[in-house]
């Protein structure tokens, strides 16, 4: 079997989808892997610890993918991406199908298996594979940190001869995988922490790690363990009623997400405004619309006297750890995708059936088949 590794070509991606040490194990069961030449760079992986674990370094994507069955990708192919690819390969990465139209339709073409880890259902038994935590879990310390590094104050008590200095007030909004890194994250910095969520299991998680929840009696459960979106009337209650606590926050870290809906917007411009001098809002949500009303992606704007750092993309922002877990991911996932040293996917598995927009170039589900304008493929078990 032979797998591709690419280069991602997101503008600001550092990321890499497979790790040397992985490929290692890959190899050592029987795999042959290409990886383009500096693909692992920018995650300080080089093509030399590669060359060590079994790899062979490719010139360009097409040759890394000649004969592949496999690619592991972070990003979604772009369509210069696809044209290369191989009839029939099987495509892991994050695909965002909504976003990635053009690409799984051309894909659709080449009777693809386009797997998409943001599809991954969240079960205990799919926690090897979870991309989406693994990745959020850097994004939240990330956020936690850049809160640090842009207030101008320190974040734990300090009690010196020359005076006591108070620690930082952070709120979190956004209790899921990433808000509770960057709970911790704060935490071990030393600063007082609040948090903030739709759902109720959110509170005890908060509270775990040394938060403090705030609670407004707000409740949005949606299916398979997220939030459901907000009405209007509700989302602007929310935004009022967190008013005072944005306003008496040294730093604000909104994580809050609704599956396949923009970001709600939880703070507006008015609430930031009343924050004081040097204050930090950090939005890890920025790339999806953001939680904050004056929210630019991967800048930062100043709003009275407050600092809002619109994050874009932030695991690519510590993308050696970002990219080992990554690997990690792809590898569980894969072995659900193969059997006896050849590509054979267990169709009758909930974590494959989940996870596969195409199946060999066919929509898996109807709601994919009128998103790509493509035909369906019965989910019921073997091949085409
Ligand atoms: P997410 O990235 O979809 O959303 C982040 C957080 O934003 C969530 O906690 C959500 O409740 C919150 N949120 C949404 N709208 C909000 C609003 N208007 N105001 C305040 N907060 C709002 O969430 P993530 O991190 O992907 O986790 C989703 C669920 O999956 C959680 O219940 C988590 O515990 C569960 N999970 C389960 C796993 C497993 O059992 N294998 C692994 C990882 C997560």
């Amino acid at each position: 079997m032979h797998l591709a590794v690419i280069s991602e070509r997101r503008p600001g991606e550092r990321r890499v989808a497979l790790t040397p040490d992985v490929i290692a194990k890959l190899c050592a069961a029987g795999w042959t892997v290409a990886v383009e030449q500096g693909a692992g760079a920018a995650a300080s992986f080089p093509d030399e610890q590669y060359l060590q674990a079994g790899a062979t370094i490719a010139p360009t994507p097409a040759a890394a993918l000649s004969g592949a069955q496999v690619l592991a990708k972070v990003n979604a192919p772009s369509l210069e991406e696809v044209d290369v690819l191989p009839e029939g390969i099987v495509v892991l990465s994050f695909l965002q199908p909504a976003q990635s139209v053009e690409a799984l339709q051309a894909m659709a073409t080449k009777a693809i298996t386009a797997v998409s880890f943001d599809l991954l259902p969240r079960i205990s038994r799919a926690q090897s594979m979870d991309a989406l935590s693994s990745q959020a879990t850097v994004s939240g310390y990330r956020a936690g940190l850049m809160a640090a590094e842009h207030l101008h104050k320190f974040f734990p008590m300090f009690m010196t001869a020359a005076g006591t200095v108070p620690p930082a007030k952070v709120l979190v909004m956004g209790v899921g995988v990433a808000g509770l890194q960057a709970i911790a994250t704060a935490r071990r910095l030393g600063a007082v922490v609040r948090a903030y969520d739709v759902r109720a299991a959110a509170k005890e998680e908060a509270e775990s790690l040394g938060a403090t929840f705030v609670n407004l009696n707000v409740h949005a459960e949606g299916t398979g363990g997220y939030a459901r979106e907000l009405s209007p009337e509700e989302l602007a209650a929310q935004q009022a009623a967190l008013m005072a606590e944005v306003a008496a926050s040294d730093v604000v870290i909104t994580t809050a997400a609704v599956p396949g809906r923009k970001a709600p917007v939880l703070v507006t411009t008015a609430a930031i405004s009343q924050m004081g001098p040097g204050a930090v809002v950090v939005d890890m949500a920025a790339d999806g619309g953001g939680n904050c009303e004056p929210t630019v992606a991967g800048e930062t704007v100043v709003v009275n006297q407050a600092h809002v750092v619109g994050m874009s993309n932030p695991p690519s922002q510590m993308p050696t750890h970002a990219s080992f877990l990554y690997a990690r991911n792809v590898v569980n996932l894969l072995g659900l995708f193969t059997k006896d040293a050849a590509v054979e996917p267990d169709w009758s598995d909930e974590i494959v059936v989940a996870t596969t927009v195409l199946r060999e170039g066919k929509a898996t589900t109807a709601a994919f088949a009128e998103l790509l304008g493509v035909g369906v493929h019965p989910m019921s078990g073997g091949t085409s």
